[in-house]
């Protein structure tokens, strides 16, 4: 008969072999070693988190965890940055191998710029530095010495949201958000790069360019082609950025259905359930 248990008691098998998987020094795994991977891989495998979270005491030892993974003393190759972040000054201690994704996220608690791919792909993870939209994954936090950084955050003034995340709202420009801050922060560096003039492959004259480019529908999804969605909103994303681009409103790609009729014949085409060649 197998021994019954409840969502949160382990059987006394599981529990001798959480003792095994775990050092017997809770110090051990704090430090950045085979003994804490292999602790948090197995937490994860066994599906036992939050049990054994409470059972060894984990709220001291993962306070000791992040704790110590800020110091700078755990850290190799430690280089000093300061620079600017959102306008606040801020000066790190970081090893020269992190990235400015990982600087922001984990030593800044900035977590709206998204880690979508980590390889430079699908530019989630889109900060803005010196006016310059670059993919954080891809930029060391050393080398940011001096500069100014801004993320999806330090976008907002005061209570007011920046024009291109209220344009993104008004045209429904996203469904997860996954990719949004990303889109949002490239959006804005496109403005100032239309500004100046810069040109893009589907620009039709790159000898006539001169002052700002007029950002056709075309132009602005050639520009935001490093910022993929997963969900799609590409439409509701261009009308987001041409409204802020001209400040003339621009017609949504959607609306609610209104009425009665319009709601049956939706409705019968759904029964129909996509057979008829006319749909
Ligand atoms: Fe940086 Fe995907 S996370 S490009
Ligand atoms: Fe979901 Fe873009 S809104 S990935």
């Amino acid at each position: 008969m197998p021994e019954e248990k409840d969502n949160h008691d382990f059987t006394e098998d599981e529990k001798h072999l959480l003792q095994e998987m775990l050092s017997e020094n809770k110090d051990d795994l704090s430090a950045y070693g085979e003994a804490r991977r292999h602790f948090l891989k197995m937490m994860t495998l066994t599906g036992g988190g939050m049990v054994a979270f409470n059972m060894f005491g984990g709220q001291e030892l993962f306070a000791q965890v992040i704790a110590e993974s800020s110091a700078a003393g755990n850290l190799q190759n430690v280089v000093k940055v300061a620079f600017k972040v959102n306008a606040a000054k801020k000066s790190l201690e970081v090893d020269s191998r992190m990235t400015l994704l990982d600087a922001l996220r984990e030593r800044m608690q900035l977590t709206g710029s998204k880690k979508g791919c980590d390889h430079g792909q699908c530019g989630a993870c889109t900060v803005i530095v010196d006016g310059k939209r670059v993919l954080s994954c891809l930029t060391l936090a050393a080398t940011c010495e001096g500069k100014s950084v801004t993320t999806i955050e330090g976008l907002i003034r005061g209570d007011d949201l920046h024009p291109m995340q209220l344009s993104f709202l008004n045209h429904d420009g996203f469904q997860c958000g996954y990719c949004t801050p990303g889109q949002i922060c490239s959006a804005v560096a496109l403005m100032d790069e239309a500004k100046r003039g810069e040109v893009s492959y589907v620009t039709n004259d790159v000898r006539k360019a001169s002052g700002t480019v007029q950002l056709s529908d075309e132009e602005i999804r050639e520009r935001m082609s490093g910022n993929l969605c997963r969900c799609g909103a590409y439409p509701n994303i261009v009308a987001a950025i041409k409204e802020v681009h001209t400040g003339k409103e621009v017609s949504q790609n959607w609306q609610f259905i209104k009425h009665e009729k319009e709601k049956n014949s939706i409705g019968s085409l759904i029964q129909k359930g996509g057979n008829d060649a006319s749909i």
